[in-house]
C-alpha cells in the first residue's frame, strides 16, 4: 500500500475545520492592520534561498528538497530549483521583481502555504508545514526602518493569539545588530571559539570559520557548556541600533505587549538584522516556538534589489493547531437540517427543496429516496442536524412539509415559504 511520505500528512475532517478557523481569523486579524496577502510560488530558483536563508544554516545546507529542471534544448543545463523552506525570500524576491517600491508607502504583505524542510520528523515538525506569515517591507523615505513598524508587526501577532484563545504565550525579544556591529561581534565570537573549537563538532568547527554566529543553531548537548560562555550580541550593538531596540520595546510597552529579552535568541537565518523574536507556548512540548521573525534590513540589496528594509515573521500553522487540540477547541458548523425524502421520484424534489433552504443559508444534508423513515432519521441524527424535513409524495404535492426537531422529536406541519425562518429561527 502507497502512503503519505514520511514528515507530510493529510489533515482530514473535522480537524480542517481548525485549520480553517486559524486562517480566518488571521486574515481578519491581518486586515484590521491593513495587510494584504501575496501568494507566491511553491518552487524557486536554489540561488534565492542560499543567498537570503544563507549557505551555512542548517536550512540550506542539510533541508532543501532541491531538484534540477529540465533544460529547454537537451545540451541546455537545467535549472537548480528548491522546494521553498520559508516564504520571507519569496516575497523580497517578488518585490524586487515588481518593483513593488514604486507604490506608495511600505508594503504590508501576508501569506499562508506549505514549506518543505527535511527534518526529523516529530510532533510539530513535519517535512511539508504550514506557514501562515507577514512581511513589511519598502524604501526607507516610507519608514520602513522605523521601530513603530517592529511594535506594529508585534501587537498583531499578540492580538491575533488573543483572538485564537491561545493563552500563556511568551514573546522572546532580542537585537542581533546591524551590518556595522556584525563584524566585530564575529571577530569576538571567533576569538573566544579559538582555543576551544577543536572540542566542539565537526559542523561547528566549519562555522567558526565561516559564520560564527550559526554556532548558536548547534543541538550537540556537549558543545552547550561552551556556547554558554561565549560573548552576547548584546555587548556589540552599536548606538543605532540600541536605540533603535530601546524604542520597539518602549512602543510595547505602552501598547500592553507584555515580552522578556533574550540575548541568546539569534535565529536560524543568515538575513536578520537589529530585532529578532520568538513566540513560544509551553503546551508544546520540545518544538514549542509557535513563531519566529525579526528584521531584515540588508536582504533585499542582497538580493540585488533597492535599500529596503523589513520585517515580518511567521507562524507555524501546525503547532498553533495543535496547541488548540490540546485546549479541546471545537470549531466548525453541524448541518442545520436533514431533508429525508420518502419514495420514488422524492429525490428530485428534495433536490429543488435543499437548493433553495441553502439559498437561505441554511446547511443542509440531503438523504436518498431509497431509504425508509427509520433509516432516514437514524442517518439524520448521525450526521448531528438539528431538524429533519420529511418529504413525501403528499407534502410535494401541498406544499407543506414536516419539520421534525430532532432532539425532542417534536413536528410540526410547516408550509415550504415559512420553512427557511422556522429552520433558522430554531437553530
Ligand atoms: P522560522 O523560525 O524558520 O522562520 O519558521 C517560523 C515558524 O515555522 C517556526 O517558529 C515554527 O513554528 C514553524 N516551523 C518551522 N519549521 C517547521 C517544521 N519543520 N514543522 C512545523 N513547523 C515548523 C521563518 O521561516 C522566517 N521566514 C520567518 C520570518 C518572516 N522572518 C521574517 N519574516
Amino acid at each position: 500500500m502507497i502512503k503519505a511520505v514520511r514528515g507530510t500528512r493529510d489533515l482530514l475532517p473535522p480537524q480542517t475545520e481548525l485549520w480553517n478557523f486559524v486562517e480566518q481569523t488571521a486574515r481578519e486579524v491581518f486586515r484590521g492592520y491593513h495587510f494584504q496577502e501575496i501568494r507566491t510560488p511553491v518552487f524557486e530558483d536554489l540561488a534565492l534561498f542560499q543567498r537570503s536563508v544563507g549557505e551555512e544554516t542548517d536550512i540550506v545546507s542539510k533541508e532543501m528538497y532541491t531538484f534540477e529542471d529540465r533544460g529547454r534544448a537537451a545540451s541546455e543545463p537545467g535549472q537548480r530549483l528548491a522546494l521553498r523552506p520559508e516564504n520571507t525570500a519569496g516575497v523580497v524576491r517578488a518585490y524586487i521583481e515588481h518593483k513593488l517600491w514604486e507604490r506608495p508607502g511600505v508594503q504590508k504583505l501576508y501569506y499562508m502555504g506549505p514549506q518543505f524542510r527535511r527534518e526529523r520528523p516529530q510532533k510539530g515538525r513535519y517535512r511539508q508545514f504550514y506557514q501562515i506569515g507577514a512581511e513589511v517591507i519598502g524604501p526607507p523615505s516610507a519608514g520602513s526602518e522605523s521601530p513603530a513598524r517592529d511594535a506594529e508587526v508585534l501587537t498583531m501577532l499578540a492580538d491575533l493569539l488573543d483572538r485564537l484563545a491561545i493563552e500563556n504565550w511568551i514573546l522572546e525579544l532580542n537585537s542581533v545588530g546591524c551590518a556595522q556591529d556584525r563584524p566585530r561581534y564575529n571577530e569576538a565570537l571567533r576569538q573566544a571559539l579559538a582555543p576551544v573549537v577543536d572540542k566542539m563538532c565537526a559542523d561547528c568547527q566549519r562555522r567558526a570559520v565561516t559564520n560564527p554566529l550559526r554556532v548558536f543553531d548547534c543541538k550537540v548537548p556537549q558543545d552547550q557548556p561552551i556556547i554558554a560562555t561565549l560573548p552576547r550580541i548584546s555587548q556589540f550593538l552599536d548606538q543605532g541600533c540600541r536605540t533603535h531596540f530601546a524604542q520597539v520595546q518602549e512602543i510595547l510597552q505602552g501598547a500592553g505587549v507584555p515580552f522578556t529579552l533574550n540575548d541568546r535568541l539569534v535565529r536560524g537565518l543568515d538575513y536578520y538584522t537589529r530585532t529578532a523574536f520568538e513566540f513560544t507556548h509551553g503546551a508544546l512540548g520540545a518544538q514549542n516556538a509557535i513563531l519566529g521573525g525579526g528584521r531584515y534590513d540588508g536582504l533585499s540589496e542582497a538580493l540585488g534589489g533597492p535599500p529596503a528594509p523589513g520585517i515580518g515573521f511567521a507562524i507555524g500553522e501546525d503547532r498553533v493547531v495543535l496547541a488548540l487540540e490540546d485546549a479541546g477547541r471545537q470549531v466548525g458548523r453541524a448541518a442545520d437540517v436533514y431533508i429525508a425524502p420518502l419514495g420514488a421520484g422524492m429525490d428530485t424534489q428534495a433536490a429543488r427543496l435543499g437548493r433553495e433552504l441553502r439559498r437561505a443559508g441554511i446547511v443542509v444534508e440531503l438523504g436518498d429516496e431509497s431509504f425508509r423513515l427509520k433509516k432516514s432519521l437514524e442517518t439524520a441524527a448521525k450526521t448531528s442536524a438539528r431538524f429533519a424535513v420529511i418529504l413525501g409524495e403528499n407534502e410535494a404535492q401541498s406544499d407543506v412539509f414536516a419539520l421534525k426537531h430532532l432532539a425532542s422529536g417534536e413536528q410540526v406541519a410547516v408550509p415550504r415559504a415559512e420553512l427557511a425562518a422556522r429552520i433558522k429561527a430554531g437553530s
